[in-house]
């Protein structure tokens, strides 16, 4: 296991927590309760919500990626039993709960995506601007990487990724030249794709391209849209009555699966206007707080750039049993 002090860059870059007060503010409902950092990284969000919480209140920090959570663990050592800390990923998050008896959560945090720890490591190959392994994976022990992706989809699936995972309209012809490159050589590092990708990208926007081609990657690598699903659907169940999930989206297609996830949750039936009752069964299982998703304000944006595209979606569970 790598350590983030183990970067080149030194000192370690840190990560600054986005949208915190406004965090910090919506998920807290009990400073006595029991809350999960489902991303917890370097420990910005947490640490704040360990500083609010008193008498038995206690915070589960997870993540997938065992370097962030070692770090985490280093930063947070003087809350000693207020904290725990688990390696698991939005799938897991259940039978991990499930494993601890834990059924009644005050509060979720999801601050969504890569952490500045993660993108500015080159060995990590998340960032088209470092060059680095073709690697892009969160959880280091899983065997699928950004090169497995590149180098041996088939064009029609590397076309439907950066078409759906990263609205590209050229995707059909960016997959060809992939394709065409790698009958030559194989592609290894992230300078290799960038090269291979340029010479085909609208030349007035080449580097918001270029990002949305590796994100589209990265989405792929560690099956992020399924996973954020599947959390927020656990984090549900496991959500005690007036419980609360926050979510920190960085793109379009995160923050709409989030709305779509709380639209469904919080509209009941969904049986069709005109039948005379209700046969579906189906019951309201939280309230939207936030009608319209709050967004870092201008100085925010301003200090850390990386917070320009945020968007912080809350919901809170109602009192309706499983
Ligand atoms: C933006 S960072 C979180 C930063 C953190 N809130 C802080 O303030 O320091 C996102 C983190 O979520 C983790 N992550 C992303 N998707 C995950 C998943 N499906 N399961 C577990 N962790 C995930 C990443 O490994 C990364 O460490």
């Amino acid at each position: 296991m790598r350590s983030y002090s183990d970067q080149k860059s030194d000192p370690a870059p840190v990560h600054v927590p986005v949208l915190l007060k406004q965090v910090i503010k919506y998920l807290l409902t009990d400073p006595g309760g029991l809350y999960v950092d489902a991303t917890a990284d370097g420990g910005g969000h947490s640490q704040a919500v360990l500083l609010e919480l008193k008498q038995k209140g206690k915070l589960i920090c997870c993540d997938r990626d065992v370097d962030a959570l070692e770090y985490c663990k280093n930063r947070l050592k003087g809350f000693k039993e207020k904290v725990d800390f688990a390696k698991v990923n939005f799938k897991n998050l259940g039978s991990h709960l499930e494993s601890q008896k834990i059924n009644d959560v005050s509060g979720f945090l999801f601050d969504l995506g890569m952490s500045t720890l993660q993108l500015e490591d080159p060995e990590r190959g998340f960032s088209y601007l470092k060059d680095g392994s073709l690697d892009m994976r969160m959880d280091l022990s899983q065997k699928k990487k950004a090169y497995d992706v590149v180098n041996f989809y088939p064009l029609e699936k590397l076309a439907e990724i950066f078409r759906e995972y990263g609205e590209l309209k050229r995707a059909k012809l960016l997959a060809r030249i992939i394709v065409e490159s790698r009958n030559k050589a194989k592609i290894n590092t992230t300078r290799d794709l960038k090269e291979v990708l340029q010479p085909k990208l609208d030349p007035r926007n080449k580097s918001k391209a270029l990002s949305k081609c590796f994100q589209a990657i990265r989405i792929e690598v560690n099956d992020e849209l399924d996973e954020l699903k599947e959390g927020i659907n656990q984090a549900m169940e496991f959500l005690r009555p007036g419980g609360r999930l926050c979510v920190i989206s960085y793109h379009s297609l995160e923050d709409r699966l989030v709305k779509s996830t709380f639209n469904f949750y919080s509209k009941g039936c969904i049986c069709p206007p005109d039948f005379p009752q209700c046969v579906c069964g189906g019951k309201k299982v939280l309230k939207v707080l936030t009608k319209k998703p709050l967004v870092p304000d201008k100085e925010e944006k301003k200090e850390n750039p990386r917070s320009r595209s945020a968007k912080l979606r809350v919901c809170e569970k109602l009192n309706f049993s499983k």
